[in-house]
């Protein structure tokens, strides 16, 4: 039997979308408001959900409990009230959209959960635009 469990979390954060090998007049054209040269921040919501069997001694698929710490250890105190494009290390070189949020949120999830656990992120940057990865 597999189940998924699921497991919202939250976060806050600045970013800055553009290029540093494109003109400012590209990266206004492209990213429009999102280039603001001074940042600007987002409320983003997350949806953790993790599928697996049921272990027929514990009747969990993973520990809860668990899996808040990982979000909170390799999430939340990486990103919340951090300007991801200079505190991040992760973006440094790699444009913080919320597509690429959502890819490098699964890959440090995926390295410390169960392998055996199937995963998949839901990352919220406002009520109205997600993205979901799921590898
Ligand atoms: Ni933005």
């Amino acid at each position: 039997m597999k189940v998924t469990v699921s497991r919202k979390a939250h976060f806050n954060a600045a970013h800055r979308l553009y290029r540093p090998d494109w003109s400012f007049e590209k990266n206004d054209a492209v990213f429009g408001k999102c280039n603001n040269p001074n940042f600007h921040g987002h409320n983003y919501d997350l949806t953790v959900s993790v599928t697996g069997e049921i272990d027929p001694e514990t009747g969990y698929v993973v520990d809860v409990k668990i899996l808040k710490d990982f979000i909170k250890s390799e999430i939340e105190d990486a990103f919340d009230h951090k300007n991801l494009n200079v505190d991040v290390p992760e973006f440094k070189n790699l444009n913080p959209t919320a597509e690429n949020i959502v890819v490098v949120i699964y890959d440090k999830l995926k390295a410390v959960l169960d392998s055996n656990l199937v995963l998949e992120v839901t990352l919220y940057e406002t009520p109205r635009n997600f993205v979901t990865y799921s590898g």
